[in-house]
């Protein structure tokens, strides 16, 4: 358990991710742009930080990163491999392209190291409790000795194929959310203009078909116009435009999920950028 591993990126995401290697026994060191937070984790969790990707990376068995878009991934992968050695792993757990995993897992293989694409889902709340869905991408014996690390703060974790296959699952996960969160929008604003009890209608259908882990979690907060839930909007125009830019490639169509990112974009344009993806009811 006491494997040497860096954490690079503690944002919502990352920091809690972080906490529960630390907790789990592991030798952590973590790096952050922004070295207060690197200082909040240390004080939190014990630990130690360092000031760059590389001087976080050197020595450690797994380096696990979770930063912003492709640009990052990128940058702080290019980083952290300066400090990485032959056969130690580099695992990405930020939402990128599956192109960015490709280049970045090239540039992993020149030096001996393996690259694992890890995309998760779940949320603030699943980082906070360790509950992530983990998917992953790139090479089967990599995947395995990494799996464990990764079971600290996840429920699932799962190999889905080679690299770029855990971004394309994700992004299989977000075309199925984006849809759905803008018909519980439309159900939930239905029913307050209908004057019904918006709060007994979600009890009673969510024990029916329309049931879904939306309406579950996020149901009655929407009808409270609570935004405060973590995954920002700006995050998921995002991920909907990488996975319009992947269907393009791959010749899917994605008509709902194309119109559903122009509303995040009036969401956005409308101040909304940093509420949760549930604020989409306030088009509405
Ligand atoms: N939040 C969620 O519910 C959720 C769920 C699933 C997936 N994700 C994905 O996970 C990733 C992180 O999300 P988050 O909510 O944790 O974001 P966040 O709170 O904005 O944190 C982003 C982190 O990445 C760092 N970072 C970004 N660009 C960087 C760069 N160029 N160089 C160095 N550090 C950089 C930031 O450093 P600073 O502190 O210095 O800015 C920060 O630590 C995103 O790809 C997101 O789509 C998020």
């Amino acid at each position: 358990m006491s494997a040497k591993v860096a954490f690079l990126g503690l944002g919502v995401m990352g920091f809690p991710m972080a906490g529960h290697l630390k907790a789990k026994g592991y030798d952590v060191t973590v790096y952050n742009r922004n070295p207060a937070k690197a200082e909040a984790w240390v004080q939190k969790h014990g630990g130690r930080s360092a000031p760059t990707p590389a001087a976080a990376a050197e020595g450690a068995e797994f380096v696990f990163m979770c930063v912003g878009n492709d640009n990052d991934v990128m940058a702080v992968g290019a980083e952290a491999l300066k400090g990485m050695k032959a056969g130690t792993v580099l695992i990405d757990h930020t939402t990128a392209s599956a192109d960015a995993a490709r280049k970045l897992a090239g540039q992993a293989k020149e030096k001996g190291v393996a690259f694992i694409d890890a995309p998760v889902s779940g949320g603030q709340a699943g980082a906070e409790n360790g509950k992530l869905t983990v998917m992953c991408g790139g090479d089967a014996a990599a995947f395995e000795r990494a799996r464990p690390v990764m079971d600290s703060y996840g429920r699932a974790v799962t190999l889905m194929g080679a690299t770029g296959a855990g971004q394309l699952t994700k992004m299989v996960n977000q075309i199925c959310i984006a849809g759905l969160v803008q018909g519980l929008s439309e159900g939930i604003a239905f029913a307050e203009k209908a004057g019904l009890d918006a709060d007994l209608v979600l009890d009673v259908i969510s024990k029916g078909a329309a049931q879904s882990w939306q309406m579950e979690n996020r149901g009655k907060t929407m009808h409270q116009r609570k935004f405060d839930f973590g995954f920002a909007v700006d995050w998921m125009r995002k991920d909907l435009g990488i996975c319009i830019k992947e269907a393009k490639r791959n010749g899917a169509r994605l008509p709902v999920t194309q119109v559903v990112l122009g509303y995040y974009d009036d969401v956005s344009k409308a101040g909304g950028n940093r509420y949760d993806t549930s604020s989409l009811i306030t088009r509405l």
